[in-house]
């Protein structure tokens, strides 16, 4: 069973395998296992440095290709009009994929006119590489100016989200353009195992808190979670989350934990980020 969430008539799927610092044969071991375990999306980005793997991965499994969803992103130093168009081109030969279903902007980038990146990704689009389009690491300003540029829909904006950060403002404010957010980083990089709150709702469900986490994803509308691990066991266990439901007080409770607000990935070229209220 694949659970999707519908954006602009799009299902997609509301479980994915991440792979950041999977490599070599880890991530095409990986990439086939997660295919196996269920996943029907995979996301990459040019920056991972693993998409000729992440292929392999794909290839090695005998899912068809069109019941599977690829996301890959474009690194900042490729946003201008071209040189998008080339390195996506350069990403699917490495993926050995005709076309990806979804890309994009890994993080906003000062320095070329978001108009200018968003009709080089409408013109990728156009020209079939990719079905759709999307960013990441986006503030709630950034993205309505990628809706204001873009002829096609935004998808997605792939942002920091797990029970320990507030992302009110980027969920509300996505949710009320019809965009859904991708969870990056979903089990706070393995600390959601350290939670009393996790575990304790865990033990009621004989689940762990990371599948106590990933049901609190997939009870959430409008939002898709792509958790990551090297280990079979693990990538299936985080899938494994569709024979129980969390309840109103139990998602209450786990929503209460942002306010621990906790941020994981700031980088130096990080936009200046929404603060919740
Ligand atoms: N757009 C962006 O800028 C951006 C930034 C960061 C991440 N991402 C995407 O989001 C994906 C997920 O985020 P993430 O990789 O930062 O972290 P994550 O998925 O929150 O956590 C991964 C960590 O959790 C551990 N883990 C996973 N399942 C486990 C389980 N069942 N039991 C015990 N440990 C478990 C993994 O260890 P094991 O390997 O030992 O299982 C790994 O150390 C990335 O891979 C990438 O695709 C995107």
């Amino acid at each position: 069973m694949t659970l999707t969430t519908k954006h602009f008539g799009v299902d997609i799927p509301k479980i994915g395998f991440g792979t950041w610092k999977l490599q070599d044969e880890t991530a095409q071991m990986c990439v086939a296992k997660a295919i196996g375990a269920g996943y029907r999306m995979i996301d990459t980005a040019q920056a991972y440095e693993n998409e000729t793997h992440v292929g392999r991965g794909i290839a090695d499994s005998p899912t068809p290709r069109e019941e599977l969803w690829v996301t890959t992103k474009i690194w900042m130093s490729e946003f201008k009009d071209g040189d998008l168009q080339a390195s996506l081109k350069q990403s699917l030969e490495r993926l050995k994929l005709d076309q990806v279903d979804l890309t994009l902007l890994h993080w906003p980038n000062r320095d070329v006119p978001l108009e200018e990146t968003i009709k080089a990704l409408n013109d990728a689009c156009d020209r079939g590489m990719t079905k759709h389009i999307g960013v990441s690491n986006f503030t709630v300003a950034q993205m309505g100016e990628a809706v204001k540029h873009s002829k096609a829909p935004i998808l997605t904006n792939q942002v920091e989200y797990h029970p320990f950060i507030d992302q009110t403002p980027v969920l509300e404010a996505a949710h009320a353009m019809g965009i859904s957010v991708t969870a990056y980083s979903p089990l706070a990089q393995g600390q959601v195992f350290d939670s009393p709150v996790l575990k304790e709702i865990g033990e009621k469900y004989g689940k762990s808190p990371a599948q106590v986490t990933m049901r609190w994803f997939v009870q959430q509308p409008g939002v898709i979670a792509i958790p990551r691990s090297s280990s079979p066991d693990h990538l299936a266990a985080n899938n494994d989350v569709h024979d129980f439901e969390l309840t109103a007080e139990e998602m209450g409770r786990i929503h209460a934990l942002k306010a621990n607000h906790q941020r994981l990935i700031n980088p130096s070229w990080a936009p200046d980020w929404d603060k919740a209220a």
